[in-house]
């Protein structure tokens, strides 16, 4: 389907009826451009089912829900659509018992737990380490195995310095880092928004201190007050917020404008109480309505402070820790690079790094395959492993983690073929996420525009998924024209040229990047598989259940093995079936509890069969296999367990 544009008439179950409206997103570049006068709302799960105005398309499908479609109706006017504020505490609290039942099930433990942790360190248990084994077999596979023009290659993770010279990350893998010099925390600088608030004289004491430079308003002054506050920031004029939050993306400024943690978020700061939120987009700008319970009205704007106004301006910005002003300092860049020694002697000639990527490693290799190989280019060449970044600020629980796996290939062709082979990887890849269960409309492809390439890039692709707490990044695919060959070539002085036989030409490749990491992947996995229903108890009645619905490739078990109860020989015969299936593929075995509460164990494990050994199997032979997503149980023969589980997981 064509990228929807115009405006949509839109159906929105939750407000009742049609209306003229728009949908906000997320990003500026997201599929809903337009802005309407009147914003309608529409902001849960459900359809979107619009007909454009402008365009011939019309659009019929299910809401994402989230970020990319949240606005207000009638903003500026009394009387708040309900519930926008409780939507996106709903995405919270859905991100929070996603982390609780990894944590409680065994896939991901805060690393070096018992020592209190350490920031931005994973540690991942029995069956998260089955999840991503079966993440990067399942990329192994796709990528490599089933390949002819793809070859693998486990390169070491300390390289020599000059590697990471010639790379530009000695002098270019930088972020620029703000202090709040007073509680010492650091923040990346374009990870800063500023929130100008236009709010009712009698609201002053409230909100303040520090109040600075907000604009307060008197009776029937509200419009003027709005109006110079937004004319300011429209025509760029300088204005320090009043408040500052570290978010890397709009998404995740939403969702602490609404964190319900005391202390945390704006909305807990004494300002507004038990607030509802419009929001529209005004240019940059997300301008937000705020009502408290008594009915007072306020106004905020929300933009991203560009890292230009912090080097001019850090004095007049309020810390996003304490509010406070005059304690940050200016950005100063800070190298991401992990640094260590290599011998006994620690000294800058012994200086190394932790790669904090893995496709160094295969540029250096890139003629030892070469050689080695009877490959001709186009080829590429796969690596997964561990990669480590000194990030500043570690969030989203792992997705943006110091110590992580990528999963890269450099896919080395003739410039003249670049842009059709960015093309095939491009799309490859999006399909590949699509494939392993990543179905719903919560995955996009956003390519890059011009301003937001790298200096070296032809082209960008990131591939997106709507996360709980914002839209970003899962994997990268980029057109690296031959700069990172061209820069080994100069600084190693070693012949990176590839010589064709048959046009007897001499060049230098381009080559085409997709570059995932296994821990955002498994994130999106997870995320898209964690779902609440309800299930029948023992006494049959309906009860809440936590289920994971993974991919099957993806399921860390694939089959348990249950006998109803231990004793009249259903143990042996319920073992001996988990043996047979434990020799061809991850299979549990499990006796102890009640029958109903070894299935929601399995069920919060995400494994989709379930068989059970019962006095029945005794007299025929049949066991049951219940289905992990209907809950459907069936009778088949104990001799074809392993068969069925194979069939109907494709395995
Ligand atoms: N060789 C290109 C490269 O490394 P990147 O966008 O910096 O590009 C590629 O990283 C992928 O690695 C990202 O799409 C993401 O999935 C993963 N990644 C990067 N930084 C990460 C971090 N701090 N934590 C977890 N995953 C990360």
């Amino acid at each position: 389907m064509a990228e929807p544009r115009g405006i949509l008439q839109l159906e929105c179950p939750r407000l009742g009826g049609k209306g003229d409206g728009s949908i906000l997103c997320e990003a500026p570049e997201g599929p809903f451009r337009q802005n309407t006068p009147v914003p309608f709302s529409l902001r849960e799960s459900g359809r979107v089912r619009g007909v454009f105005a402008e365009g011939a398309e019309s659009v019929d499908r299910p809401s994402r829900g989230g970020y990319d479609a949240l606005c207000g109706r009638n903003p500026g006017a009394p009387g708040l659509a309900s519930g926008e504020g409780a939507f996106m505490a709903n995405e919270q609290d859905r991100m929070e018992r996603i982390v609780a039942l990894a944590k409680r099930r065994g896939f991901i433990f805060p690393g070096s737990e018992i020592y209190g942790g350490l920031n931005g360190f994973w540690d991942y248990g029995p069956l998260g380490v089955e999840l991503k084994r079966n993440i990067k077999d399942a990329w192994w596979h796709d990528c490599v195995t089933t390949r002819d023009d793809v070859v693998g290659l486990d390169a070491a993770i300390i390289m020599n310095p000059k590697a990471w010279e010639a790379s530009g990350h000695v002098s270019g893998f930088n972020d620029p880092m703000v202090d709040d010099k007073e509680t010492k925390n650091r923040f990346r600088a374009d990870h800063l928004y500023g929130i100008w608030v236009v709010a009712p004289q009698h609201e002053k004491e409230k909100i303040g201190p520090p109040v600075g430079d907000s604009i307060y308003f008197g009776p029937g002054e509200r419009d003027i007050a709005v109006g110079v506050m937004r004319q300011a920031l429209e025509e760029g004029r300088f204005s320090p917020p009043t408040a500052t939050i570290i978010a890397s993306s709009e998404g995740e400024v939403l969702n602490q404008l609404v964190r319900q943690e005391k202390g945390k978020g704006i909305v807990n700061r004494g300002w507004f109480v038990n607030l509802e939120i419009a929001l529209r987009r005004t240019g940059k700008t997300l301008d937000i309505t705020f009502e408290d319970k008594k009915g007072n009205v306020a106004w905020a704007f929300v933009r991203h402070i560009p890292v230009k106004v912090l080097v001019t301006n850090s004095e007049m910005i309020p810390s996003p820790y304490t509010g406070k002003r005059g304690v940050l300092t200016e950005p100063r860049n800070f190298n991401l690079m992990f640094q260590t020694y290599y011998g006994a002697v620690f000294d800058e000639a012994h200086k190394a790094y932790l790669r904090p990527e893995t496709a160094q490693g295969i540029f250096v290799n890139y003629k030892n395959v070469l050689d080695t190989s009877r490959l001709k280019v186009p080829f590429g060449i796969a690596q997964i492993g561990k990669a480590f970044r000194n990030e500043i600020n570690p969030r989203n629980y792992t997705f943006r983690s110091r110590e992580f796996e990528q999963m890269e290939i450099e896919f080395f062709c003739h410039p003249s073929e670049a842009d059709k082979w960015y093309a095939t990887w491009r799309q490859a890849r999006f399909d590949w996420y699509v494939g392993l269960g990543l179905k719903s409309d919560r995955l996009r492809l956003r390519d890059h525009e011009k301003d937001e390439l790298a200096h070296y890039a032809k082209a960008c692709a990131d591939i997106e998924y709507a996360f709980p707490f914002g839209t970003s990044e899962l994997e990268g695919v980029a057109n690296r024209t031959d700069f990172d060959l061209k820069q080994h070539q100069q600084f190693s002085g070693r012949d990176m040229t590839y010589y064709d036989d048959e046009t007897k030409e001499r060049f230098l490749p381009y080559v085409i990047e997709p570059s995932g990491g296994v821990d955002r992947a498994l994130l999106a996995f997870l995320c898209e598989a964690y779902d609440e229903d309800e299930a029948p108890d023992e006494n049959g009645k309906p009860q809440r259940r936590t289920v994971l619905r993974f991919h099957p490739r993806l399921a860390p078990i694939k089959v348990a093995v249950f006998p109803l109860v231990k004793k009249d020989g259903m143990p042996e015969k319920a073992r001996a079936i988990y043996e047979e299936c434990r020799r061809h593929l991850a299979a549990f075995y499990d006796e102890k509890g009640a029958i109903g509460r070894r299935y929601r164990r399995q069920d919060e494990a995400g494994t989709p069969f379930c068989v059970t050994v019962d006095g029945q199997t005794l007299e025929d032979g049949t066991v049951t296999i219940r289905d992990r997503d209907t809950m459907k149980q069936e009778r088949i023969g104990a001799e074809s367990v392993l068969h069925y589980v194979r069939e109907h997981l494709h395995l």
